[in-house]
């Protein structure tokens, strides 16, 4: 951190913001491999809260790294710093009192327990749990294919690793749910812990 920098307290507080909102803010952190479905079930989710008259944002994996995140690659120092920046950059929007949802593969633990330690208890961790199998046969974006054939490096499940969650918030075993039951489960638990009035 620089020197000589001072933190300035916000004029409008946290409750007000609550207030205005009719919400809680939270972060809804979804993580699972490639194709596992998370930005399809994140998607899903934020539609409904939208619908709902919640404030939302979405930040997906794929669409961060076309601007703020554009510079870094998939080795593993590149994918921690991918991670501390949504990590900042939510902590942002939850300030700002909204109910943020990050669609990334988050592939190792400790960078998701550094986001848990930032968030506090609006941390709400979904393992969208899609075997690599299922992955790798749905393979939308033919990467598996070029993966196997060894024309992408440091390919999560296959070449990188992936630390699953021992203790999620909502675990979604996708290969028994649809989407809209699946993004039913996540608003359940958001009124269920009295984030949604
Ligand atoms: S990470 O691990 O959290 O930093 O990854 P993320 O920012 O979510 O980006 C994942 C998307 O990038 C595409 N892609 C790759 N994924 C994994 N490994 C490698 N090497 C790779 N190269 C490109 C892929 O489309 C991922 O999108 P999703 O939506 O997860 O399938």
């Amino acid at each position: 951190m620089s020197r000589n920098i001072v933190w300035h307290n916000a004029a409008v507080s946290h409750t007000e913001r609550q207030h205005r909102n009719g919400h809680q803010p939270c972060l809804l952190w979804y993580t699972g491999l490639s194709g596992s479905g998370k930005s399809t079930i994140a998607n899903a989710v934020d539609r409904l809260l939208f619908d709902l008259g919640c404030h939302t944002y979405l930040l997906d994996g794929d669409n961060v790294r076309h601007g703020l995140n554009g510079d870094l690659g998939f080795d593993d120092a590149s994918r921690v710093e991918n991670i501390r920046r949504i990590t900042e950059v939510s902590r942002l929007m939850l300030d700002a009192g909204l109910i943020v949802g990050t669609a990334f593969i988050s592939p190792f633990i400790a960078d998701r327990a550094q986001a848990k330690a930032l968030a506090g208890s609006a941390f709400i961790e979904v393992f969208v749990d899609t075997p690599l199998s299922i992955c790798e046969q749905r393979d939308p974006k033919g990467l598996y294919k070029k993966a196997r054939a060894g024309e992408i490096a440091h390919f999560t499940g296959i070449s990188s690793p992936y630390e699953a969650p021992t203790s999620p918030d909502i675990h979604l075993q996708t290969a028994a749910l649809s989407i809209e039951q699946a993004a039913r489960q996540v608003i359940s638990l958001l009124q269920q812990r009295g984030i949604l009035c």
